[in-house]
């Protein structure tokens, strides 16, 4: 991968010596970026002052969004990256020394200071959580709140609702569908990049109906697998299949708009629905959200999704991409349909 590394050795005055790996947008490209438009930098990791903490993480999540971020695209709930400047994103870690009494040393953060090995800031960024909720640390950078409040709020999923996600095999579709059954869906409709995705959906992950959107027009595909019509379209990629599930939609159809991935894997425009005839004459609803709208929710859906894990009611699945030096292009790969269930990236452990 063509990514510059610089050393740097810091010695603090505690006697600390430490340095660690960071990730700069260099270049806005056009379309989607290429591996050398990031530098991946050694630097210096500073000691920690009065009202910081220094964390080490562990894992950082990969995102689609950040592609967006990397655009520069206006009109997002999210700052873009800036040249030059280290990029951010969700990541889970390791308090390693504190200079504040909110946090001591071994804590497990959450924190928006993805793309490095180490992060010092205030401690008031970082957000303790417990360290036995789950196996591994990963699992908090899941996507589950973010399907489940798209199906609660944005959809609001009725008990025998049939419900038709798409990017089914990705984080956020994995968990949509699984959710949306044990929420009281009649039929789970998934769709994916390959047969094998499909084949998983049906079998790993429980959905009655599953087809690959390449396979012929993606309408013909969703009729043949929701012959009764669709009540709920949990929507992560906007383009042909939301054209595809508004023709489906029963009437009073609720449409959730997670994401964009149509847009994002080809970084130019979406090609959605252009004549909402369709969306007036059987008075649907499409409403996007983001998941930052409804953080209430979080410690409600964490208690239940520890629950479902326990019991053996849902699957969560990972990808684990080791190191910071393989991230960017990690992001490419996974909008390019090479990974199933949530991508991460190990940074330390
Ligand atoms: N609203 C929110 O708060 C929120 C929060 C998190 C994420 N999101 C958004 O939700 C979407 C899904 O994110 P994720 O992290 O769960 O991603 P993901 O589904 O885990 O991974 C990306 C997937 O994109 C699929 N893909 C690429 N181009 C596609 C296309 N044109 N049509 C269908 N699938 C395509 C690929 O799989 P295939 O092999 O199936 O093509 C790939 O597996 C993204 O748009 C993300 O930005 C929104």
């Amino acid at each position: 991968m063509d990514t510059s590394l610089k050393s740097t050795t810091f010695s603090g005055r505690s006697g600390i010596s430490r340095t660690g790996l960071e990730a700069r947008l260099l270049a806005r490209p056009e379309g989607l970026p290429a591996p050398g438009d990031f530098e991946i930098t050694e630097v210096a990791v500073p000691h920690p002052a009065a009202g910081q903490a220094l964390v080490r993480n562990l894992f950082m999540s990969l995102d689609p969004g950040m592609l967006m971020l990397i655009a520069g695209e206006s009109g997002l709930p999210m700052p873009r990256y800036e040249l030059g400047e280290v990029m951010y994103g969700d990541a889970i870690g390791e308090v390693v020394a504190s200079g504040d009494p909110s946090l001591v040393e071994g804590d497990l953060v959450m924190h928006r200071l993805g793309w490095r090995e180490y992060a010092v800031a205030q401690a008031g960024l970082f957000r303790r959580v417990d360290r036995d909720a789950y196996p591994t640390p990963s699992t908090y950078l899941g996507f589950g709140l973010v399907a489940y409040v798209g199906l609660m709020d944005a959809a609001e999923l009725r008990p025998g609702d049939t419900v038709f996600v798409s990017s089914a095999a990705g984080a956020t579709g994995g968990m949509a569908g699984q959710i949306a059954r044990l929420k009281g869906a009649a039929r789970v409709i998934g769709s994916a990049g390959s047969r094998d995705k499909a084949a998983y959906l049906t079998g790993r992950l429980g959905f009655d109906a599953a087809f690959d959107y390449h396979d012929g027009p993606i309408v013909d595909r969703l009729r043949e697998a929701a012959p009764e019509g669709i009540d709920v379209y949990f929507d992560n990629v906007g383009g042909e299949q939301l054209r595809a599930a508004i023709e489906v939609m029963n009437p009073h159809g609720r449409i959730a708009v997670c994401g964009a991935l149509n847009r994002q894997s080809k970084a130019g425009p979406d090609g959605g629905p252009g004549d909402l005839l369709s969306v007036l004459g059987k008075r649907l609803t499409i409403r996007g959200f983001t998941m930052g709208d409804h953080l209430e929710r979080a410690p409600e859906f964490g208690a239940q999704f520890r629950t479902w894990l326990r019991e053996g009611a849902i699957v969560y699945d990972e990808t684990v991409i080791d190191g910071l030096a393989n991230a960017p292009q990690a992001l490419l790969d996974l909008v390019n349909g090479a990974y199933t269930g949530k991508t991460v990236v190990r940074l330390g452990s």
